[in-house]
């Protein structure tokens, strides 16, 4: 029987977005001809009446649409059903009329693209509604658990390792200590793959804890060795609630560990320092091959999981192929970097001081 799948991106944006809500269109309308209905703005689109939601019409959802970055169909990070932010700063349960929202859609099962978060907020607003529920995990960041990829960390990797690549002939020509902060709330899977990947000299998480002085040894050991500059990535997470760094009230980001550390770096090394925060470019960009081939596997799968009638699983890669796991596993806690892993040795091995040595 022919099924009306819906489907919503959730939660900050990334690249692969486009190519998974495509092929999951693609792989519907195979499946006997059923109809994918996307979801917009996330949650937001079930608060609106007519509810906000498109029936895709595969002609149109060409490969064109893969190598796009974003999401066409919009996302947001505000769309909380059980607390939603409402204009006067109260935060409101909505998730009646959200549910109400998907009722109206007469769908017969949902896809969620998000991470961990998301995906645990719509797990909890589907629960008493019996609809079924795939998760699709995606978060530049790599955190979510039982997956080894989540759609979005090939790019914003490939975007810190080509900002390394550029910072390392300025630094060089100019003598200087070039620190970069890449995203990573939680986790520094970004940070210690692009340091390795870029040939950074000294790679800050949050899982391993630093000191400035292990920094500035390990930088003193450079210069004696004739280097004159050196190379610094920084997970946005890194310390920071250590060195008492705290977001702003009126600045929902998580930006300050560059320049901090570049400030610190320059006076107690005599150095030059300059920081660059990559901020959201690692999450714009046209998406690597392998962001799109991962999307396009774990949506090809969301939809095949739905018709052989499963719930509330999520879609993962695991050993190179496909699989999929409970969802209540992977939203109860998160993936961070290993401090023992194959990650963390490489880096190591490779003489990239973790600040939690010289
Ligand atoms: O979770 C993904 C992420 O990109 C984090 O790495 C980053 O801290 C956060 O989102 C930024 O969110 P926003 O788009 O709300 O600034």
């Amino acid at each position: 029987m022919s099924k009306r799948i819906g489907i919503l991106t959730s939660g900050g944006d990334c690249a692969g977005l486009n190519a998974v809500i495509r092929a999951a269109a693609l792989r519907a309308e195979r499946g006997g001809g059923c109809t994918v209905v996307g979801i917009r703005y996330g949650t937001l689109g079930l608060l609106e009446r007519p509810v906000a939601a498109i029936e895709l019409d595969c002609a149109r959802l060409d490969a064109a649409l893969a190598r796009q970055g974003g999401t066409f169909l919009g996302t947001t990070n505000w769309g909380n059903p059980f607390a939603f932010p409402m204009a006067d700063g109260e935060l409101r349960d909505r998730s009646g009329e959200m549910i109400e929202g998907l009722r109206l859609l007469r769908l017969d099962g949902l896809i969620g693209v998000g991470g961990d978060g998301s995906l645990g907020l719509l797990r909890r607003l589907l629960a008493p509604t019996g609809l079924p529920f795939i998760g699709v995990p995606k978060t530049i960041d790599n955190d979510v658990a039982n997956t080894e990829r989540a759609i979005g960390y090939s790019t914003a990797v490939a975007i810190a390792t080509e900002a390394l690549d550029r910072l390392a002939p300025t630094g060089a020509s100019h003598d200087r200590i070039m620190v970069l902060e890449v995203m990573g709330r939680d986790a520094g899977h970004i940070a210690i793959a692009a340091a390795i990947a870029g040939g950074a000299d000294v790679a800050l998480i949050p899982e391993i804890a630093w000191r400035l002085d292990h920094i500035t040894e390990h930088i003193g050991r450079l210069r004696q060795s004739g280097r004159r500059t050196a190379l610094v990535v920084v997970a946005e997470a890194a310390g920071k609630a250590e060195i008492g760094l705290t977001n702003k009230d009126d600045a929902p980001t998580h930006h300050g560990m560059g320049e901090w550390l570049a400030r610190r770096l320059m006076a107690a090394t005599g150095s030059e320092a300059r920081a660059t925060v990559l901020g959201h470019v690692q999450r714009g960009a046209a998406p690597t091959p392998e962001d799109r081939l991962l999307a396009s596997a774990l949506g090809v799968r969301a939809v095949e999981l739905l018709l052989n009638g499963a719930s509330d699983r999520m879609v993962a890669w695991w050993n190179r192929r496909v699989i999929d796991v409970p969802l209540d596993k992977v939203t109860e806690r998160a993936r961070t970097v290993d401090p023992a892993g194959s990650l963390v040795v490489t880096a190591r091995a490779l003489g990239i001081c973790l600040g939690d040595a010289a």
